[in-house]
């Protein structure tokens, strides 16, 4: 069987496809693009029909804003209400990069954007080919993450074909991307004293704090209260996840199997040993690197046809945090 003709076009990124990009944005289309984290589906964040264009294609709750994403902080500054001085230091020591700042925002950013919020999260993104774009169309880009919504969020240019082929106009590839996994997003828009994570990502949270001086606070009713993407379903592949720790891991494939379920195997780098009907990915590169294939290896066991996926826990340090939190969600399905 062949596979099917894409229908969306998927160009690499060279100069015409970066002009082809901005040019379709400036017309209020919709464009997957990469970025160091994952990768983005793109529209003119200015514009709400093309915003609302994101949200029809992704499937995504309407209720569930969107980041803008900017050039540089004097583009972020023409977007928020009001750069405060902390948002300011993050920005002088993280942008560009994998942290998104939600600040209070202008009135030039539409309802849609902010899901009716008086927020508006944003971030500068640390690659050549999102930021060629973004300054070529010279406006800010909402993002998303470029699944339908409740899938592993794209690590390739073939995942959001996967996913997203004849709804989009443009895929722009820009190969794998560096993280793997999302921004960290930091709530400043309560005032200097109250930094709240709002969610684990790229960047680590001992960064966030080494650069800060102090603690931050994370999660509970507060975060859910100020994003309400925490309360939807997330990076959810068809097959189930199951969470084991190293040790565990292949005692609980091989229980699996001789109970005759189909269960492949997330894991880092050496592989347990299993038997080769056992379907094992095993990732090089310590966290970084399983934080950079986590997404990718759900979809490819996904398309193994496993029923279930046993993945490795990893300790919640560093980049570990942000791979559990995924790992977590992924689990409840
Ligand atoms: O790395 C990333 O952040 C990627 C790339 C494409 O930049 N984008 C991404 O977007 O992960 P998305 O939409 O999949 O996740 C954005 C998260 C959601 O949890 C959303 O609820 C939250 O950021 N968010 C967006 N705007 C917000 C706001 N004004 N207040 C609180 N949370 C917000
Ligand atoms: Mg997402």
């Amino acid at each position: 069987m062949f596979p099917p003709v894409p229908k969306t076009p998927l160009r690499s990124a060279e100069p015409a496809t970066i002009a082809l990009a901005a040019s379709i944005l400036a017309d209020g289309g919709v464009v997957a693009i990469p970025t160091e984290t994952v990768y983005g589906l793109a529209a003119d964040g200015l514009d709400p029909r093309a915003v609302a264009r994101i949200f029809a294609a992704k499937g995504r709750p309407a209720d569930n804003p969107l980041i803008l994403h900017v050039a540089g902080l004097a583009e972020a500054e023409a977007i928020a209400a009001e750069v405060p001085p902390l948002a300011r230091a993050l920005a002088d020591a993280f942008w560009p990069g994998p942290l998104t700042i939600v600040l209070k925002r202008a009135a030039v950013v539409p309802e849609i954007v902010s899901a009716g919020l008086d927020t508006v999260a944003i971030r500068v993104p640390a690659h050549p080919v999102a930021l060629a774009i973004l300054r070529a169309l010279g406006r800010p880009l909402a993002a998303p993450s470029a699944n339908r919504s409740g899938r592993p969020s794209p690590t390739r240019a073939e995942h959001v074909l996967a996913d997203l082929d004849g709804r989009i106009d443009l895929i722009v590839d820009g190969g794998p991307t560096a993280h793997g996994i999302e921004s960290t997003v930091i709530d400043l828009s309560q005032g200097e004293g109250a930094p709240l994570l709002l969610r684990q990502g790229a960047l680590p949270r001992e960064a966030l704090e080494a650069a800060l001086g102090r603690p931050i606070a994370e999660g509970g009713a507060e975060a859910a209260a100020r994003s309400p993407g925490l309360r939807h379903r997330h990076y959810a592949p068809r097959a189930r996840v199951e969470l084991v720790a190293r040790e565990g891991l292949g005692a609980r494939a091989e229980a699996l199997a001789a109970a005759g379920v189909r269960v492949g195997v997330l894991a880092r780098a050496p592989a347990p040993p299993l038997p080769p009907a056992i379907p094992t990915l095993a990732a090089e590169g310590g966290l970084e690197g399983y934080a950079r294939e986590l997404f990718a290896g759900l979809r490819t066991l996904d398309e193994l046809g496993v029923a279930r996926i046993v993945a490795e826990t990893t300790p919640e340090v560093g980049i570990g945090r942000a791979i559990m939190d995924r790992l977590r969600r992924a689990a409840e399905g």
